[in-house]
């Protein structure tokens, strides 16, 4: 992550660690997760509150000094953090009413993670601006998009002098034709192969096969919605220890994901037929409870 993604993110270890070089005037809100949540296949009925901080923040800061509130519409690297239900619709009164910018970050939940081509469908809000990454180019090349409203687009481009580079930065890797390439090629085979519909298809397999991990007395807690997937391993001692010691055996066992903390974060392939998360469900399997024997050991 850049320096400006981790200070407004929710990495806090990555905040830690970069502190002193992080942007400043970056508030944080709290993450929606609470400890009622546990083994919640989609949306948690209560918690919408939490939406509230900004509120809160918007009297300490005064709001005409908020550019705007950045969110995932679910938080993918934290550990799939799912929002209530009413959260993002309650973030969306409240820059409304403060008229605050809010941006989604759809760069892991963009084009077909949930089951609709953005988060901003599936859960009925729209931001303000949107950012996209991975799956725009099926993570092969190096390619971000950020969309944002039409009076936004108006107000760089009028306040740009003629002919010059409107959005001026210095990259020396910008606009790259094989990222423009590989970005339309994804285009073409999301459309000609349904993929988003595909997703939305599979995806209660996919959760009733996520969920059905619950019983191995090492997961402590399960999220998930659409093709996104988090299992908790019980932190033992330090936290961090356990994923990693679960990512080893499950890789050993033939799965492979990342681990963020003692989260497993488990996001199929939208190509996936049924027997794939067959088979994933029982790589897992193997590979937590050969970590759950490994500790009786
Ligand atoms: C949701 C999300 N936003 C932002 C980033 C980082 O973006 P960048 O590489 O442009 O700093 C990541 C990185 O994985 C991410 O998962």
């Amino acid at each position: 992550m850049n320096i400006g993604a981790t200070s407004v993110g929710g990495m806090i270890n990555n905040v830690k660690a970069y502190a002193s070089v992080l942007m400043p005037g970056v508030v944080h809100m709290r993450h929606t997760h609470l400890d009622e949540h546990k083994f919640i296949s989609g949306q948690p009925e209560t918690g919408a509150e939490i939406a509230d901080d900004l509120e809160r923040i918007c009297t300490n800061f005064g709001s005409e000094n908020i550019a705007a509130c950045i969110v995932e519409p679910i938080a993918g690297s934290t550990g799939t953090l799912v929002p209530p239900v009413g959260y993002l619709q309650r973030l969306r009164e409240l820059c409304d009413k403060h008229k605050i910018l809010l941006i989604f970050d759809e760069v892991i939940t963009g084009w077909g993670r949930t089951g609709s081509a953005f988060g901003a469908q599936e859960f009925g809000v729209t931001p303000d601006i949107m950012t996209m990454a991975k799956a725009t180019t099926n993570g092969i090349v190096p390619f971000g998009v950020v969309a944002c409203k039409e009076e936004i687009y108006d107000a760089v481009m009028d306040n740009s002098p003629k002919g010059a580079i409107e959005l001026f930065h210095g990259y020396t890797y910008s606009g790259i034709p094989v990222s423009v390439a590989a970005a339309l090629a994804v285009q073409d085979i999301f459309e000609k192969e349904d993929i988003f519909n595909r997703a939305k298809e599979l995806a209660p397999y996919f959760q009733e096969g996520l969920f059905s991990l619950k019983d191995i007395d090492v997961v402590d807690n399960i999220r998930g919605y659409g093709m996104m997937g988090g299992i908790d391993i019980k932190t033992d001692g330090r936290p961090g220890k356990a994923g990693l010691a679960t990512f080893k055996h499950c890789y050993d066992a033939g799965v492979n994901f990342k681990a963020t903390g003692d989260c497993l974060i488990i996001a199929p392939m939208f190509i996936c037929e049924k027997k794939h998360i067959d088979e994933i469900i029982e790589k897992l399997r193997t590979g937590i409870t050969n970590y759950a024997k490994s500790k009786k050991n």
